[in-house]
């Protein structure tokens, strides 16, 4: 077996706290690894000025893996303001150290599962037309485009003339030629070809390799005719070389709204990057939210794995900790399938299962009660009792459903 050498950026406030609870279960379940650590985020923008350093990329560019846990960021003033006084005044401008990470590394690909563990208080519930309720299973992956769309960054308030002068090209600007440029803001949505192709065809690996039954392209074709235009012709071109796994279309606003009726019927779902990032939200917050919100950024040589969740600054100082670390952890096990160590990423999600199901430690988000120093008091787990447990769990026969990576569902 190769040993891997993962680069570790806990980053900022519980990130420190979530990121050594993940490599614990990593040791636990017997993945041999390195650990390099590298700096990032908020302490490094104040004495360096700059968030990401170039030694942080060095390390990426060597190892190719990293486990991330989360950054601060601030407002641009607020930014400044807190710079070191050697530092201030001299043009540092603040950029968001992940956007930054997916720019350099092109880490276009973002995979968010979004699964329900059977006994998880935070899983959505159903009312059923008996008057009784039920509990879909949800089982979605949404790959969601990281690098382009309206996240690109290719805006401008009061734009350039240059740009207004391009823009009066389009018979539909009319309407806005007569806007004064201090009152218009723009945001350009760009899709490309091969980064579409890209995007689609790693959904529909996925839905391959999972068993997942279908694919769905979440756009909004009907009036963003040519850029989701553009993402629904690539998935059916895509789709051709997966006869067995069926192509479904849906609209993003339609999704939404169908989130709560049918979640059980969506296995991949594949979209741009706004589309994608409202959907991949809209999903977690149906199977537990932030503590259980786990993500892959995932490029052609390097790839990053990361919780959702930020940095919870009101959090960060308690000691002990009390967030909830499964989200880290089920990056972790995402890093594992990654490498290829898909047997051990299942012994991870069967040993969360397996804690979920028994619920005897409950982290306080899962007992729906304020964080803070009083949540142990209150019957809640501590982040260190979460991970024990798991730890403690890792010899659990993994259930079939959790043996592909995530599940079967999709309709
Ligand atoms: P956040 O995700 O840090 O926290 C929001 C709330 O969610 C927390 O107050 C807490 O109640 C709950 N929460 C988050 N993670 C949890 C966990 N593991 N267990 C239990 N509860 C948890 O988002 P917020 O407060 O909007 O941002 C705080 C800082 O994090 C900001 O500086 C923001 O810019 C940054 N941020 C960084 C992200 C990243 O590193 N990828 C993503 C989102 C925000
Ligand atoms: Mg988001």
């Amino acid at each position: 077996m190769t040993k891997h050498t993962v680069v570790t950026m806990p980053g900022d406030g519980i990130g420190n706290q979530v990121l050594p609870e993940a490599i614990r279960v990593l040791e636990a379940v017997g993945f041999e690894a390195d650990y390099v650590h590298a700096d990032i985020g908020w302490e490094c923008w104040i004495k360096e000025g700059n968030a990401l350093p170039e030694r942080t990329i060095e390390l990426l560019r060597r190892h190719k893996v990293g486990l991330f846990g989360a950054i601060t960021s601030k407002p641009k003033k607020e930014a400044e303001a807190e710079l070191i006084p050697a530092l201030r005044g001299k043009g540092y401008q603040y950029f968001s150290p992940i956007v930054s990470m997916r720019q350099i590394f092109n880490l276009d690909i973002c995979m968010r599962p979004c699964l329900s563990f059977p006994g998880n208080p935070l899983n959505f519930i159903r009312k059923k037309p008996s008057g009784y309720y039920e509990e879909p299973k949800v089982d979605v992956v949404v790959f969601r485009q990281n690098t382009e769309g309206l996240y690109a960054g290719v805006e401008w308030s009061n734009p350039p003339q240059v740009v207004r002068d391009a823009l009066r090209t389009h018979p539909k600007f009319k309407p806005f030629e007569s806007v004064a440029g201090e009152d218009m803001a723009i945001s350009v949505r760009i899709i490309t070809r091969p980064a579409a192709r890209r995007i689609c065809t790693a959904a529909f690996e996925h839905a391959r390799k999972f068993g997942y039954r279908s694919v769905t392209i979440c756009e909004k074709p009907n009036v963003l005719r040519e850029t989701s235009g553009m993402m629904e012709e690539v998935a059916k071109e895509v789709q051709k070389r997966y006869s067995d796994i069926p192509l479904w279309s849906t609209n993003i606003d339609a999704q939404t709204m169908w989130l709560t009726k049918n979640p059980e019927d969506y296995g991949v779902i594949v979209a741009s990057n706004l589309f994608g990032d409202v959907i991949s939200d809209a999903f977690a917050g149906l199977v537990g939210g932030l503590g259980f919100a786990a993500s892959g950024n995932i490029g052609e040589q390097v790839a990053v794995f990361e919780p959702t969740h930020g940095s919870a600054p009101k959090y960060a100082e308690l000691q002990p900790p009390i967030v909830n670390p499964i989200a880290m952890i089920l990056s972790a096990a995402m890093m594992l399938d990654h490498l290829g160590e898909n047997d051990k990423a299942c012994k991870v999600r069967g040993a969360i299962a397996a804690v979920v199901a028994e619920g005897r430690g409950r982290t306080y988000d899962m007992l729906r009660i304020p964080g803070g120093a009083k949540s142990l008091a209150q019957g809640a787990a501590s982040t260190t009792q979460m991970t024990d447990a798991i730890i403690a769990k890792l010899g659990t026969p993994v259930e079939e459903v959790l043996a592909t990576g995530s599940g079967r569902a999709g309709r």
